[in-house]
Parts: C-alpha cells; structure tokens; sequence
C-alpha cells in the first residue's frame, strides 16, 4: 500500500485497522494486494485488541531505547517498531495524570491538578464522568484494568468495576510494598492531637480481597494476571481492552534479588536496585507479548505505552537530558515516554506533534469504534489520523498545570508544594509561573553537584545534580525549539510572549474547579474492615 492510500484510509480508522492487519497479512502472501471488498480476516474483532500499558513514575531516561544506562530490550522492541512520541505531556504528579487518561480531560478541570488521591481520601474521579473504560464497553471491548488505580475508593461507586471494567486486579491506592502489598496513611485525632496509624492490605481481585499473593513481587503477579486473561479471551466474539497499570517503577526501591543481580554495573545503589524493577518489568512486557503472540492476537493488537509522571531521581528514577524530576514542572516532570506500536503503525518513527495525556480517551474510543459523546466536555483531542500519518498535531498548546493558590490549608504535609502553580506549552514556547518544584525550594539548593531532594536542575544517572541559575521573578520562559533543555530562561527578552501565554493561562484559570482535597478521614481505618482498605462510605451518605 502507498502512503497516500494509507492517507487516505484514515478517513475512517475503524475500517482502517482491519483492513490494515488484513493487508499486512495479505502482503506476506501476495505482495501486497489490496484485499477484496467485504472479506473477512476470520476474527470478529473488526477493530484492534488494545493494551494500554502505564508505568508508574518512569523517568525520560529509564528506558534503553531513550540512553538508561541498562538494557529494556522487550519496550525497546515495541517502541522501535512504534511511533515515538517526542512532544507527549502529562500531568506532575499520578492521580491528575490518570484521571486525564480515564476522563479524557485536563486534571484541573476536574478539580485534581497536583494532588495524589492517597489512602483514605473521600473523594475521586469525579463520578459523574464518562470513563475510558466505559468508551470501550460502549464499541464492544472485554475491558480489564490491572495494577494501581489511585482514582479513588470511598465508595464502590469509585471503583475501575463500577467504572467501565469487566474485572480488575491490583490496588486502589497510590502505593505500597510490592511484595506484602500492604500500605498505610497517618492523621492527627483531634481530640487526643496523637498521630494515628493505619496499615492494611491494599489487593484486590475484582472486589473481592486478595490475601493469597503476600510474598509475591507485584511484577509478577500482573503480569500473570494478564496472561490469564489473555488466554482465557475469545477473540472471534469481542475485542479485548487491558489497561496495564503496573505497580513499576514507582518507589519502595523494591525487586527480588536475581534482577537487582543483572544490575551489578551500576555502582548507585538506589540506581541499581530500580535498574532490577526495571528488569522484572521489561521481562513482565516481553512475557504478554509472548502471550499475545501464542494466542494469534498479536497481529490485531495496539500497544499504547506511557508513563504517569517524570522519574523520581531520589528514588532511583531519571530524566537525564531533561531537567527536574516528577511533581515539577520542567520537562523531566511533565514530558512524558511514550509511544504506539502494533497493528496499525504503517512504519516507525518519532511524532514531533503535540500530545497530552487526555488525548488518549477520544483517540482510542474513535480507533475502537465508539461514539465521541462522553458526560464531560473533553480537553483530549483524537489525535489517531495525524499520529499515524506524521502530519501536524490538532493541538497547539497543551495546559501542562494550573494550581490555583490553596484556601484551605492541606491535608498532608508535602502538599504544601502545590501553591499557585501554572504551566502551559504553546507551539514552542513553554511558560511556567509559581514555584515549579515540589518543595518550594527553588531558591534555597546551594549544594551544587549533589542530589538535592526534589530537583530543579539537570541530573546525571550517577546522581549528580548541575544546579540551575537562580531565578526571583518565579516566572520562566523557555523557546523548546532551541532549548529542550530548558537551560536558557527568556522570559525578560519575551514580555510579548509571557503575556500571550499568561492571558491564555488566565482564560483556563477563568473556569477552573476548585480543588478536592478533604483530609484523611478517619473512617477509612482498615482496622474496620479486616485489615484491608475498602470503601467505606455508602453511596447515600454523601450526595
Ligand atoms: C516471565 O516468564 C518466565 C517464564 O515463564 C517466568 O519465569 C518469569 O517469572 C516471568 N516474568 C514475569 C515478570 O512475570
Ligand atoms: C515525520 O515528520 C517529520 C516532520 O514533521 C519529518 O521530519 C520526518 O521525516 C517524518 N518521518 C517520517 C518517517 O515520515
Ligand atoms: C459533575 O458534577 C459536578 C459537581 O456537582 C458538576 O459541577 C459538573 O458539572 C458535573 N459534570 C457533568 C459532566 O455532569
Ligand atoms: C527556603 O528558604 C526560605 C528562606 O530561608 C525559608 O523560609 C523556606 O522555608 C525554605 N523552603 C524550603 C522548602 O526549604
Ligand atoms: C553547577 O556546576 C556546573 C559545573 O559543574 C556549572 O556549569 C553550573 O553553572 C553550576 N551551577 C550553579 C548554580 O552554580
Ligand atoms: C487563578 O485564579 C485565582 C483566583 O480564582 C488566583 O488567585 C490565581 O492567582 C490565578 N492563577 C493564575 C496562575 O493566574
């Protein structure tokens, strides 16, 4: 097929797909012969098989195919086969970022933008929201969602089974121990003014806990999780949807010893033992693959692959060339890795055009075959025609964050982090406004050359932090075009610039919800619910 057929089918990407694979399969035999008129690739699914795979705090750097100093070589395959995205943003933080893959909008539309839902918040995904998985039920997928989802669970209403998935395996907070899979939560009890603990099991097997797999590396267990599904999923009578949303790499620097072993050349120790997530991972990928290929789903099958946020450098992450870490503002916090692959991916290449996490919802329900139409109105765009063609992106901006300063004051300590806060990118130009880190402590690093807690300047996999030069205006503007690197801050040679894209800030900033963030509510103690975190409030209780 020659590009210009390929243009042109785009047109209508549901058919496209099929005929794609159908193509493909057909060029094996006979050199590329169009198929004929109504015939059949003798699987039901006349739209692609799609596993959205999201790792959690994967860093600009922590794959091989991006410079990590170890080799990923079962991601490398799929994204060397793939379409690089190169200009792919997502939100700083977790929860905000997942809520934009799952809703289709931006995070501060939906009153999340910088905060993490943790354990025993009473809030979530707004409930009201068409979500991802319910767009693909609507084409006609098996949906399942696997791993962390850190969308909230105070009530069932929350929760990925009442949300659009047929099943769902792993844990609704934000993070844990891999192997007990148990976490916990502190808040201050207002009458004694003591700090109380809560612990319990955060796993989950549809809504029933799940106590068998204590011991058990969380890679492990999801993966084989897939794999069962996979096996277990007729594909003659419904498309299959697995949103894979491993525990990896997220922190405790956690892996059993065999992997960490494969790391042995790395002499950070933090460096090492994340370098043996990443190897449990990246075996984890290469197993489904496997799958997929055994089962004969592998030809219909798109891959989409990308991260929640920028790495965390103090915990083993990295984002080497670009600057800063998850939870800030620059590049290595909000430039995302990411990339498709699979059945409708003509060649690989790099995608220079704008992306944003939101985009996926309105791109995958049109490549499933679902109607755009959701509760919300979507900031995402469908970006599928432009993505596979390599022509310019639908997007010229993408509002990276917007915080609007706090009323309240917050529920955790960390969070004091999130004060009044904006990022936005438009054509080449990136504007930041606020403090763009996460501690508030742009201006007080002074130790050049060491790792400093959450940094703002450009750090080395050895774990050498170059530190930035300072800045007093709290205003930054960068031309990413010539500085990808944010190295050279113009916003006094640019008033023109900073004020178009402050107004356009502003125009956002007009409509924003204001953030949801009750406190840890003491009620959600897993103590009352056998020592596993459940939902605790019923439906009625709050409107
Ligand atoms: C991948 O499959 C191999 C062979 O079955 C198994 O030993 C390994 O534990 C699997 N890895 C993961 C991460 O599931
Ligand atoms: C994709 O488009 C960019 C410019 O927009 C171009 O430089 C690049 O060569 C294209 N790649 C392919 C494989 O067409
Ligand atoms: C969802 O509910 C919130 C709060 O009541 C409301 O502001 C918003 O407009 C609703 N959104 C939709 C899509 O119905
Ligand atoms: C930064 O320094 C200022 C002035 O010394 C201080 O008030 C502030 O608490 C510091 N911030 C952090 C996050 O350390
Ligand atoms: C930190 O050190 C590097 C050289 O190692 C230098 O280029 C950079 O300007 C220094 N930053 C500050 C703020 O002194
Ligand atoms: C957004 O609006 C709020 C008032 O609602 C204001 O306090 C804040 O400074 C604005 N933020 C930005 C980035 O303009």
């Amino acid at each position: 097929m020659n590009w210009s057929t390929f243009v042109l089918l785009l047109a209508a990407p549901i058919l496209v797909l099929a005929n794609q694979h159908h193509i493909d399969e057909k060029r094996k035999h006979s050199h590329g012969a169009a198929p004929a008129e109504g015939e059949s690739n003798g699987d039901a699914a006349q739209v692609p098989h799609i596993i959205m795979y999201v790792i959690d705090d994967l860093g600009w750097n922590d794959v091989s195919y991006n410079g990590a100093e170890f080799s990923t070589p079962n991601i490398d395959f799929l994204a060397n086969a793939g379409i690089k995205l190169n200009q792919y943003y997502v939100n700083r933080v977790c929860s905000p970022t997942r809520s934009s893959f799952m809703a289709g909008r931006y995070a501060y539309n939906m009153g999340q933008d910088g905060n993490v839902i943790t354990n025993g918040h009473p809030y979530s995904l707004p409930l009201n929201h068409t979500t991802l998985g319910d767009k693909m039920k609507e084409a006609g997928y098996s949906t399942h969602a696997i791993g962390k989802w850190d969308l909230g669970y105070y009530k069932w209403e929350a929760t990925p089974t009442r949300r659009g998935f047929d099943t769902f395996y792993g844990y609704y907070n934000a993070d844990e121990d891999y192997f007990t899979h148990k976490c916990g939560a502190m808040y201050v009890n207002t009458t004694t003014k003591k700090r109380v603990v809560m612990t319990g099991v955060d796993f989950r097997n549809n809504e029933d806990p799940e106590v068998d797999q204590n011991g058990v590396y969380s890679t492990h267990v999801f993966t084989e999780q897939a794999e069962e599904l996979i096996m277990a999923h007729n594909a003659t009578k419904e498309p299959f949807f697995l949103y894979m949303a491993y525990q990896a790499v997220h922190g405790p620097l956690e892996a059993p010893q065999k992997y960490i072993d494969m790391c042995a050349h790395i002499s950070r120790m933090d460096r090492r033992i994340f370098c043996g997530m990443m190897m449990a991972l990246d075996e984890g990928i290469g197993n489904i693959t496997k799958r997929l290929k055994a089962s004969g789903m592998w030809e219909n099958t798109l891959i989409v692959f990308t991260t929640d946020n920028g790495g965390q450098n103090h915990v083993g992450g990295n984002n080497w060339p670009l600057r800063g870490n998850k939870a800030t503002m620059w590049e290595g916090g909000v430039r995302g890795i990411g990339f498709v692959s699979g059945v409708g991916v003509s060649k690989p290449f790099v995608y220079n055009g704008l992306m944003h996490a939101s985009d996926w919802l309105p791109t995958l329900a049109k490549v499933g075959g679902a109607t755009p139409a959701t509760k919300q109105v979507l900031d995402g765009v469908n970006v599928w025609q432009e993505l596979m063609a390599n022509t310019t992106s639908p997007r010229s901006e993408v509002l990276i964050t917007l915080n609007p300063p706090r009323t309240t004051k917050p529920a955790h300590p960390n969070q004091h982090q999130f004060l009044g806060t904006a990022a936005i990118r438009m054509e080449n130009w990136k504007l930041i406004l606020g403090e763009p880190d996460c501690a508030g402590a742009a201006q007080n690093e002074t130790t050049n050359g060491t790792l400093s807690k959450c940094p703002n300047g450009w750090v080395h996999p050895s774990g050498i932090e170059v530190l930035p030069p300072a800045n007093s205006d709290n205003v930054w503007l960068f031309d990413l075009d010539t500085d990808p690197l944010e190295k050279n801050d113009v916003h006094a040679q640019h008033p023109d610039v900073v004020e178009k894209l402050r107004q356009r800030i502003e125009t956002f900033n007009a409509t924003h919800i204001n953030q949801v963030e009750p406190p840890v509510d003491p009620a959600s103690n897993p103590a009352l619910t056998g020592g596993v975190w459940s939902p605790w409030i019923k439906d009625e209780e709050l409107a």
